[in-house]
């Protein structure tokens, strides 16, 4: 395991951006010392049934950073999102930065091109981000250094970026009362998501952990940040110390039993191109269904 550069000295401000048709958790994270700001994972609205697309919910994001004329540096996506549309490109062409994902996502594009039959005109090598994150690998948002640590088993190419106190935590984990997320996506391994959150957990106790989702179990509030110490105590999948053997058996029990995401089919062909549309010959705007490809 990478050593990682953690520095709890740092204190990141913090904006939270709650999507309700998603439950999805976007970020501005703001570098107490400069202007400098970084996203996490924002969110491109649609109405699939109509085929349209459009941007209130990353419009209020750039609505907040021009509001405060802060600097974006970077746009990060924890994964390839399965139940939303990323809108980085877009919040790229208005206010710049760098789109970042895990180098897995090679495999992650090698997987879904042959689901989605794509030719030879959609690269399986990343290029369509601007920075690949590898395990450990540091960044600049102004003064401050975040990290990338690889956290597979949601998905091949899952990062967790760590910033200063705070870490965003994508779909390794949920609040303490919601779990984990599913791991039985293409490429997902219930064993690997195990040790992936035992990684996050080991950082320090009073490390702040970001959400990517949250589903409001019990019909409570929704909420989006909690710490190591209160997921080690409390997680009702991985608290109390549970076993590897019992996580397994558990999460693949579960995930037999659920539904496949509502947007799953736009959402990874746009999320495995960096948040763009897949286009026809013409340029066209097109999304594809395959048929029982999923
Ligand atoms: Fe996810």
């Amino acid at each position: 395991m990478a050593t990682y550069p953690v520095n709890m000295h740092v204190h990141p401000e913090i904006e939270s951006f709650f999507d309700p048709q998603t439950n999805t958790i976007s970020y501005v994270v703001m570098d107490p010392g400069s202007t400098s700001c970084a996203v996490i994972d924002s969110v491109m609205d649609i109405n699939y049934a109509a085929g349209r697309i459009t941007y209130e919910h990353a419009d209020e994001i750039i609505a907040y950073i021009e509001k405060y004329t802060l600097n974006l540096e970077w746009l990060i996506e924890t994964h390839v999102h399965a139940d939303h549309l990323s809108a980085a490109p877009y919040i790229q062409s208005k206010l710049g930065g760098k789109i970042g994902i895990g180098d897995q996502i090679t495999v992650v594009q090698d997987t879904f091109g042959k689901v989605f039959n794509e030719g030879t005109e959609f690269q399986r090598d990343g290029s369509q981000f601007d920075r690949l994150f590898k395990d450990g690998d540091t960044y600049e948002i102004g003064t401050m250094t975040a990290f990338a640590m690889h956290t597979p088993g949601h998905t091949p190419a899952c990062m967790v970026h760590v910033i200063g106190d705070a870490a965003f935590v994508g779909d390794t984990l949920f609040m303490p009362d919601g779990g984990s997320a599913r791991a039985d996506f293409p490429g997902g391994d219930a064993g690997q998501l195990y040790d992936s959150i035992q990684k996050v957990l080991a950082l320090p106790d009073d490390m702040r952990l970001f959400m990517c989702h949250d589903y409001a179990p019990d019909g409570r509030d929704i909420m989006w940040e909690t710490t190591v110490a209160e997921e080690k105590a409390e997680n009702i999948h991985v608290g109390h110390g549970k076993s590897r053997e019992e996580f397994i058996k558990f999460r693949t029990a579960r995930d037999a039993t659920l539904d496949v995401p509502k947007l799953i089919l736009p959402s990874l062909q746009v999320n495995m191109r960096a948040g763009d549309m897949p286009k026809t010959k013409d340029g066209t705007p097109m999304l594809k269904v395959p048929v029982n490809a999923i």
